[in-house]
């Protein structure tokens, strides 16, 4: 979910529906706007699309003033629906509050407002909120900032909100926990958002919010930070923000999600510029370099994270213990924090995450510092939650990732873990120094094959089309490359809503082979290394069950070639970097199958880019 803010000599209105497109793709399923225009406040909210908020609020009137809120929900209390939506206006009239997160204890809290006359349109929780802040407000006769201090002081749960009391329009009132806040500061005005993406263009100067803070936003007064436990002062500190807006937009492709899969031969070079020094043949990484020992008097790696993410860590889990010969495991992070897992001071834990705000990831981090471990972040977004809240860490570089369906986060993530394996089976000596020169020259090749693997595009297309009305697809890999099958799998459910599974090719017999017929398309990776004579046995047996198969095979292939349906041509590496190329068509194909459907390939249907609740 996103929200917005505004409060300055501005019309609030069209910054912040802008603001709000550019957050769409965090995802949501609702939107609204409350604005005060000096006399009243006015309120629109609609299930649907910010272009849909639009239209309301042309038709309400509901356009003018220099103080607003927006926010776009995604639903976790009641369903998406116009009432649920926010923001929320307290039993008075004169609060309103948009939020992102979930009250926990928000039930008892209401049944309590009942007790006390309160009256409730909503299913949600930020209703709740709301007259809670009102209730105390009045109660305790103090100014709206502390009644909502008092309020969060009561409140269990994750929250960024954003309010304010149209008897007092000089100043919002802003808190976060577990939810990102950003203030942008201008002169004489004040910009609130999710992420500085909506603000950008009006100044370059953000304040942050930590967990467990909130600020007074004040025309007349500035702004005033305070811990929200304990109420003590901090000083704001001003971040200069270093991206532009061009990087957020799409460039010329249709949608974010096909310009995001053609820059990952750029995003992969960012991602290893300074760190792969080939002249010199070695690696270099600060957070690993500096935790060296750390590193390698590890019992185990353990890796965290949610969906591609928990893919590129399969994928790491491969070339740990292959290439390193550290044993490696992968746990999702939502069944990790739960399980009362065995952690000691000796294991590394490391968590990967695009966003860096994923709840559960971060929830997973918390749990693993508490019981000693040393804790490593490989994020894409710099300064987010998990690269804050982690011992040390590696950006992934790859840019905005704006696309739900995780595309250059997954290829740089991948890249980012191969060049720690890397670097630390050199400190351990299991790689020889001949084959470690032999990898870095690889890993710097691979964006040229990329973008040749980018070439099939058309080809790609004229399968898609062949194969879009299918009902079920099977995604089968073996080794490093059944991790990419699980991958190519999540990446068609995500965004065409056809049901899609990943295999390891040889437990294919266990069960998926039932379902295999003339209607079952199956794309087999089957490239030149790695287990290939089996995954070709694999492949017959698919074909004497008259599957349809989709091979993606290594240039020049001729065995699978002569028994496929189609094949779709990769450039040769070396094993343990093949993963980076044969995503490219499975990403390709998902996308194209995507858009014959007329899907919104961009924000797919129930799906959030960061899932900042549990
Ligand atoms: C959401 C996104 C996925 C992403 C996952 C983990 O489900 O839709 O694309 O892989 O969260 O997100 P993270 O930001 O932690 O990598």
């Amino acid at each position: 979910c996103g929200i917005v803010g505004y409060i300055g000599h501005r019309e609030a209105y069209p910054i912040i529906i802008e603001g709000l497109k550019r957050l769409e793709y965090r995802g949501y399923d609702s939107a609204g706007v409350a604005l005060f225009d000096g006399e009243n406040l006015k309120v629109s909210k609609t299930k649907g699309k910010v272009s849909d908020l639009e239209i309301l609020c042309e038709k309400e009137n509901t356009k003018n003033g220099s103080l607003g809120i927006g926010h776009t929900r995604w639903a976790t209390h009641g369903v998406p629906n116009d009432v649920n939506s926010h923001p929320h206006i307290s039993n008075s009239g004169n609060l309103v509050i948009i939020h992102n997160g979930i009250i926990e204890n928000y039930e008892s809290l209401k049944k309590e407002l009942i007790s006390r006359g309160y009256t409730f349109k909503s299913d949600t929780d930020t209703e709740v909120l709301i007259n809670l802040i009102e209730e105390i407000k009045k109660n305790e006769n103090v100014k709206l900032g502390k009644a909502v201090q008092l309020a969060l002081n009561e409140v269990v749960g994750a929250y960024a909100i954003a309010v304010f009391d149209k008897n007092r329009p000089e100043e919002i009132i802003i808190a976060r926990l577990g939810s990102p806040l950003a203030v942008g500061v201008g002169k004489d005005e004040y910009f609130i958002a999710s992420d500085a993406s909506p603000f950008l263009e009006y100044t370059k100067n953000a304040i942050y919010l930590e967990d467990e803070e909130m600020a007074i936003v004040s025309i007349e007064k500035g702004i005033k930070v305070r811990k929200i436990k304990d109420d003590s002062l901090v000083a704001p500190y001003i971040q200069e923000l270093k991206l532009n807006l061009e990087q957020i937009e799409k460039g010329g492709y249709d949608h974010f999600m096909l310009k995001e899969i053609h820059e990952q031969p750029k995003a992969i070079t960012d991602t290893y510029r300074g760190r792969l020094l080939r002249s010199e043949a070695i690696i270099k990484m600060a957070g690993v370099e500096d935790n060296m020992k750390k590193f390698l008097n590890a019992n185990r790696f353990i890796i965290v994270a949610c969906g591609t993410s928990w893919h590129a860590g399969l994928v790491a889990e491969y070339i740990f213990e292959d290439i390193a010969r550290i044993p490696v495991e992968v746990e999702y992070a939502s069944e990790f924090r739960y399980r009362n897992p065995v952690i000691t001071e000796n294991d590394v834990v490391i968590a990967i995450s695009q966003s860096g705000e994923t709840a559960d990831t971060l929830a997973a981090i918390k749990l693993a510092k508490s019981k000693g471990a040393f804790v490593f972040g490989v994020c894409n977004v710099v300064g987010s939650s998990i690269a804050r809240e982690t011992d040390a860490g590696a950006y992934t570089h790859a840019g905005p990732e704006i696309g739900v369906a995780s595309t250059k986060a997954f290829t740089t993530q991948i890249t980012v873990l191969t060049l720690m394996a890397l670097r630390l089976a050199r400190a351990k000596g299991t790689i020889s120094s001949s084959d470690f020169r032999h990898h870095l020259l690889e890993l710097e090749m691979i964006p040229k094959k990329v973008e040749k693997a980018l070439e099939e595009d058309e080809h790609i297309k004229k399968i898609a089309d062949i194969y879009k009305n299918s009902r079920n697809c099977l995604y089968l890999g073996r080794g490093y490359n059944f991790p990419v099958a699980l991958e190519g799998a999540l990446k068609l459910k995500e965004i065409s809503y056809i049901h899609a599974e990943g295999y390891p090719a040889a437990e294919m017999k266990h069960g998926p082979i039932a379902l295999i017929d003339e209607n079952m398309p199956i794309v087999v990776i089957a490239t030149k290394k790695g287990h290939y004579e089996k995954v070709v046995s694999n492949i017959q047996e698919i074909k004497s069950r008259k599957g349809k198969i989709i091979g993606i095979v290594t240039e020049g292939d001729e065995q699978v070639r002569a028994l496929a349906d189609h094949v779709i041509e990769v450039p040769e590496t070396i094993e343990s970097l093949t993963p980076l190329i044969t995503t490219i068509p499975l990403q390709l194909l998902s996308y194209h199958i995507a858009v014959l459907l007329g899907k919104n390939v961009d924000q797919p249907r129930n799906l959030a880019k960061s899932v900042t609740v549990e």
